[in-house]
């Protein structure tokens, strides 16, 4: 690049000798006579390195110093005098130049101490390209780890949080700055747990790069699970971070794997329980049919005791009747009658149908009905085989352990609600209840939920069951969509 040398000084011969001296080495020369006339120049050309007099003819050259500063913020100033005096040395070095220079001085020196200063000035031109280089690199940088979908964290050797990136903010709910300076594991793991993230990242300090699952907890107490790369980092020395840990959120990708994987499950078992029930059902009517000519022939010899136990193996293979229904239930149903049904009748019949045996049970069983209810297309068989799963449940989970459950019905704008509620013990801690199998009890098949969340979402519906908002005990609610369940109905796996 050509320097660019500004001289401002009233000798004609000496600025004209000067402009000789610094042309020759290459150098651009601006000359003036007039510090006013140089000040209005230097704000569209800036100098690499200003000469200046002290004596000019209106004002004094140390005077314009400030405003030769602000118009080229890189350059170098050299005054110049043919008077020195200390005052203005001190002067000329409170506004920071380069050097102060005693007229007559040899051409050699003044060469000497240009190159110099504008050596000075190539750095410093040079350092502020680099630090908006390294600002913009930064900043890109910072982007692209804001915008990457991976939690990216880095820790120093505390294992407190430099870093902490957006996807590591939306996804725990803990923002960068209330993150910054706290011990990761004790964040993300609340317990404070010094298991395997600890470990990995304490490695990564030695040197050594490892992954692990480990699930995270969110600052609403959610759990995630995270795939973790832990890798050390070029230590710098100005205290940044020393480990990166890396995280991808699998809690979706394992929840669709696990629903895939129970889809599948449930449609083999329904194509294996369509030819089980055909090759069951034929010997077990059979049986019943034998068992009723016996009970029969028993009554009227009058043997009680053979009377009896004939009706007990009649309701024994009831019993395995329904088993075989509900595994049915479960497989594409051939009978889904759709009509105009009233959603409270059918709340009303499950009612009348279990509160007898709830209020035996020492539990009180209500119903509440809230506004208007209307009429839905839907199946009621269905309905209320999906009402009856609920409401056994919530009376054997609160018998001896709760007071009451209830039954209640309403609508919004769009949907009619049919919630179970009860004051039991809750859901059992770390069971999958909605999948099938999934059971605590003896004897139970663990096909209840699953039945019911089938039927729910034929009517283009849900079930949510989990732990109630009000109090203790469990909340099952179906939500069933007003727009016609024709529409919404979701085709069958
Ligand atoms: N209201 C509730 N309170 C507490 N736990 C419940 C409640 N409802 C269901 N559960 C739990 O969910 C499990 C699964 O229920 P599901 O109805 O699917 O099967 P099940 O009741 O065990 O068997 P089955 O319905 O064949 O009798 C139950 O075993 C029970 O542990
Ligand atoms: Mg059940």
């Amino acid at each position: 690049m050509i320097p660019h040398v500004l001289v401002i000084d009233d000798n004609a011969d000496l600025t004209e000798d000067i402009r000789e001296l610094f042309e020759d080495t290459g150098a651009r020369v601006s000359v003036f006579a007039n510090p006013d006339e140089a000040e209005a120049f230097v704000k569209t050309d800036p100098y690499d390195l200003a000469l200046v007099d002290v004596r000019l003819p209106t004002r004094s050259g140390l005077a314009m110093l400030p405003r030769l500063r602000q118009g080229s913020p890189d350059g170098e100033i050299i005054v110049m005098t043919g008077a020195a005096s200390v005052h203005s040395a001190m002067e000329a070095v409170r506004h920071g130049v380069h050097a102060y220079l005693k007229k007559p001085f040899d051409p050699a020196d003044l060469l000497k101490l240009a190159d110099r200063a504008l050596s000075q000035v190539s750095l410093r031109r040079e350092r502020r390209l680099l630090s908006r280089e390294l600002a913009r690199s930064e900043a890109l940088h910072r982007a692209v780890i804001d915008t990457v979908g991976s939690l990216i964290i880095g820790v120093d050797e505390q294992h407190r949080v430099q870093l902490w990136n957006e996807s590591a903010a939306q996804i725990t709910g803990w923002r960068a700055s209330e993150a910054h300076g706290r011990d990761v594991c004790e964040l993300l793991l609340p317990d404070g747990s010094r298991g395997p993230l600890h470990e990995l990242t304490s490695e990564a300090q030695a040197g050594a790069s490892g992954e692990a699952r480990v699930p995270v907890r969110t600052r609403d107490g959610e759990e995630r699970v995270v795939h973790w790369h832990v890798r050390p980092l070029i230590p710098d020395t100005a205290g940044g971070p020393m480990v990166l840990l890396s995280g991808t959120d699998l809690t979706e990708r394992l929840e669709l794997e696990a629903r895939a994987a129970s889809s599948e499950a449930m449609a083999a078992m329904g194509r294996l329980t369509s030819a089980l029930a055909h090759e069951i059902r034929n010997p077990l009517n059979a049986a019943t049919l034998q068992l009723e000519l016996m009970r029969r022939s028993a009554a009227k010899a009058g043997h009680e005791g053979v009377l009896r136990r004939a009706e007990i193996v009649t309701a024994e293979i009831k019993r395995l009747s329904s088993l075989l229904d509900d595994f049915l239930g479960l497989a594409r149903p051939k009978h889904f009658s759709m009509e105009g049904v009233n959603v409270v009748e059918i709340a009303e019949h499950v009612h009348a149908l279990h509160e007898p045996s709830a209020r035996e049970a020492g539990l009180e069983c209500r119903l509440v009905v809230r506004g208007e209810v209307p009429r839905i297309e839907a199946d009621e068989g269905r309905l209320k085989q999906a009402l009856i799963n609920l409401l056994v449940n919530a009376i054997e989970a609160t018998t001896g352990r709760g007071t009451g459950v209830e039954l209640e019905v309403g609508a919004s704008d769009d949907a009619i609600t049919l919630r179970v509620l009860d004051d039991g013990p809750g859901l059992p801690h770390g069971r999958r209840v909605l999948e099938a199998f999934e059971t605590t009890k003896e004897g139970g098949t663990g096909l209840g939920l699953p039945i019911v969340t089938r039927i729910a979402e034929m009517h283009g519906g849900t079930l949510v069951i989990g732990p109630r908002s009000d109090g203790p005990g469990t909340e099952a609610v179906i939500t069933l969509p007003l727009e016609g369940p024709a529409k919404a109905m979701r085709p069958l796996p």
